[in-house]
């Protein structure tokens, strides 16, 4: 019998764990999100009204923004205005950016969300003066050159930057510079990040890709004054090897697995990079920020390489599952996560062909997750459950949250736990899974893979529940 209570001084779970991120890659803002203004697909002011309504459903708090490695080659005052200048996207297909979606539009798209902005700028090919003019344009409410440029293109009041990146993937994409080199490039560009308007701007350093400890120890070392949080970037690979990541629907169950181990690396890299964050600042002050994260796989066949076009799968969901988990645990430190990407592009909530458009099995672990958003962190020992069992708890509102993924591929589990007062109502109980764990959706069949009704028995304080073979499930009951 597992005993599921709450702590005193345990941190909240932040909702911006849940955060997503959008770049000009592949179909993820073009078709995705974008159809335009002259488009037959449903739209609002040129986003697609499908697309939103799904990402509303899933509370998205945040939308990480231009990119990824395309921040570092773009330069938004081609974006902006009636006379849009296109250019090549050199690291995704050398497709024509057309830069119809520009700082504007993005505003849009989070209006649109209800959700917050984080930008990532342009350090590996752009300016200081750049920059400071880009902040200049969003966020000032005076008259100034910039300010004056946004109003003639319709935009009276400036706009709320919650989170601002300074350089993205700068030991690699964005620059290949030495972590000391960085370290003076982040200083000086994050000087002209000027705080304007009443709302600070957080500014986000680049931190590590993957186990760089030593990336994080300069960065903490030199930096770590002049920034609010400090990203780290880690992909689930099915081997652990870039050059052959395997396919994303036809797996075994090894591979299985696998993935699922090589996501589980997430915590031993969240406790070690955090762990040097805690020498040069116990206080905590600095975020992690797990900026890009998710699966990567070869491409769909027939697919272009550059887009990174993938399916998504319950192993998928799997590993979004153990990975929210994780950051659940190292809610003190990690305060800010992205998924990599929203729509079409690697690990995506959403996929469209034209006109239409399914939900992954990832976006359904978003939904039975939205229940731990702001929501107390109730820790539990890992394995409370036993070793097939990944679980996760959090209290919100006079109740408890309990999401549980099954890692067994071919046997269901039964569940107890005990809650410290009467379960009063069952709020939520709810399972993802399906007869196979290569189960997805397609366009011909997007209802494949959804979530259902969990069968749930409450007897006063305690709930039991049978977890089928490679399912996610939460439950949610109010308490006495
Ligand atoms: O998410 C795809 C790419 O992965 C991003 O552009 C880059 O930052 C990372 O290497």
């Amino acid at each position: 019998m597992i005993r599921i209570a709450r702590v005193s001084g345990a941190p909240v779970i932040d909702r911006r764990i849940y955060g997503q991120f959008a770049e000009h890659l592949g179909r993820c803002v073009y078709e995705g999100l974008w159809v335009g203004e002259g488009s037959a697909i449903p739209h609002r002011n040129g986003l697609r009204t499908d697309v939103i309504q799904a990402l509303r459903h899933i509370k998205v708090p945040l939308v990480r923004w231009p990119g990824g490695c395309f921040a570092d080659e773009y330069h938004w005052l081609k974006g902006v205005g009636s006379e849009r200048q296109p250019m090549v996207n050199t690291h995704w297909g050398g497709v024509v950016e057309s830069n119809e979606f520009g700082t504007h539009e993005y505003f849009e798209l989070l209006h649109q969300l209800d959700a917050e902005a984080y930008i990532n700028g342009n350090v590996g090919s752009g300016t200081v003066a750049e920059m400071h003019d880009w902040i200049e344009y969003m966020t000032l409410d005076a008259t100034a050159p910039m300010a004056e440029l946004r109003r003639r293109h319709g935009r009276e009041q400036p706009w709320r930057v919650e989170f601002f990146g300074v350089g993205n993937e700068s030991w690699g994409c964005g620059g290949n510079m030495l972590p000391l080199h960085y370290a003076n490039q982040y200083r000086q560009f994050q000087t002209y990040v000027r705080q304007y308007g009443e709302h600070p701007i957080s500014k986000i350093a680049c931190g590590a890709n993957s186990d760089d400890y030593e990336w994080t120890e300069v960065l903490m070392a030199r930096a770590a004054g002049h920034m609010d949080g400090l990203s780290l970037h880690y992909y689930t690979l099915p081997t652990g090897e870039w050059d052959v990541k395997g396919s994303a629907l036809d797996f075994t169950p090894h591979e299985w697995h696998e993935t699922l181990r090589q996501a589980r690396r997430m915590d031993e890299l969240i406790t070690r990079h955090g762990g040097i964050m805690d020498r040069h600042d116990p206080a905590k002050r600095v975020g992690l920020i797990v900026d890009e994260w998710g699966t990567w796989y070869d491409v769909e066949k027939g697919t272009n390489p550059g887009f990174l076009y993938q399916q998504s799968t319950l192993r998928d969901a799997a590993v979004a599952a153990i990975t929210l988990n994780i950051f659940h645990r190292h809610a003190d430190r990690v305060r800010m996560a992205n998924i990599a990407q929203m729509v079409n592009v690697l690990q995506a909530m959403i996929l469209t062909d034209g006109s239409r458009m399914l939900t992954t099995p990832t976006y359904h672990v978003f939904d039975l997750y939205t229940d731990h958003q702001d929501a107390e962190y109730v820790d539990m020992p890992a394995g409370s459950f036993g070793a097939e069992i990944d679980a996760t708890a959090s209290f919100k509102d006079g109740a408890y949250a309990v999401s549980l993924t099954n890692t067994a591929l071919d046997r269901e589990v039964a569940v107890e736990f005990e809650l410290p007062g009467r379960i009063e109502e069952v709020l939520r109980a709810q399972v993802l899974g399906a007869a196979s764990a290569t189960a997805h959706n397609t366009f011909d069949d997007p209802e494949a893979v959804a979530l259902a009704d969990l069968p749930v028995t409450v007897d006063g304080a305690r709930a039991r529940l049978v977890l089928p073979p490679h399912a996610v499930a939460t439950v949610r009951l109010s308490v006495a």
